[in-house]
């Protein structure tokens, strides 16, 4: 079974917590958390997902995904380590240099939280390769950082399914999260392809019944 991680980037403010009760009720496994600090990517979301962090910690026990599209990572896991998140993810496009991914990897584990590494649609996968053994998680961007409801671009599947094929061949024990863009239509393909957690956020908040498309995106044909 794969899991679904529901991004809450496009919630609207006028009833939060009747719509992120409402993703609860509909059987998602994590609360997709996506921090952006307008320099990495041009928005900014960092009060809004504290808000929002702030609320499901009084309202839910589901683990938070924190996908972090942010410069200074050391910071915001600093920022984000008080909701004690089940993941936190950070981009290796932030890094300057292999010591700093190792060192914001270590940070993360000495919080006991899972890591994640992320990869923009253009990033090689040659490149994360080294800290594969090192991290729980690599997320895929199927769109490019920045906002929500884009389309997925297409040739990212194929990097996840090369990601996949390495992760095997090298007995690496890791999960494939893909996210941007995954709908009802395009998730078959992207879990065939290896990706074990779908990010979605659009294709489920303008559905009109979010069990429903959860349980689409759930299921392997
Ligand atoms: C984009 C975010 C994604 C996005 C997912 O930068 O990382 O999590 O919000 O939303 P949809 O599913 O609408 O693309
Ligand atoms: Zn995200």
């Amino acid at each position: 079974m794969v899991e679904v991680s529901a991004s809450i980037l496009n919630v609207k403010g006028e009833n939060t917590i009747q719509t992120l009760y409402n993703l609860e009720t509909a059987k998602i496994d994590y609360f997709h958390i996506d921090v952006m600090d307008g320099q990495f990517v041009k928005n900014n979301t960092v009060d809004k997902m504290l808000e929002y962090c702030e609320y499901l910690n009084s309202i839910s026990n589901l683990p938070l995904d924190v996908h972090l599209m942010v410069k200074d990572v050391s910071s915001y896991i600093n920022s984000f380590l008080v909701f004690d998140p089940n993941i936190i993810t950070f981009h290796l496009e932030a890094a300057e240099s292999k010591e700093q991914v190792l060192k914001w990897i270590k940070t993360i584990k000495e919080n006991n939280i899972r890591v994640g590494l992320s990869v923009k649609p253009d990033t090689k996968i040659e490149e994360v390769k080294e800290f594969l053994p090192l991290v729980h998680l690599i997320l895929v961007m199927t769109v490019e950082p920045g906002k929500g409801g884009q389309k997925l671009i297409p040739k990212t599947i194929e990097k996840i399914r090369a990601l996949k094929k390495y992760v095997e061949d090298n007995q690496i024990e890791v999960d494939i999260e893909a996210d941007g863009g995954i709908d009802a239509e395009n998730a078959e393909e992207v879990k065939q392809a290896g990706a074990n957690i779908l990010v979605s956020g659009s294709a489920i908040i303008n559905s009109d019944n979010y069990n429903e498309i959860v349980q689409k995106l759930k299921k392997i044909n």
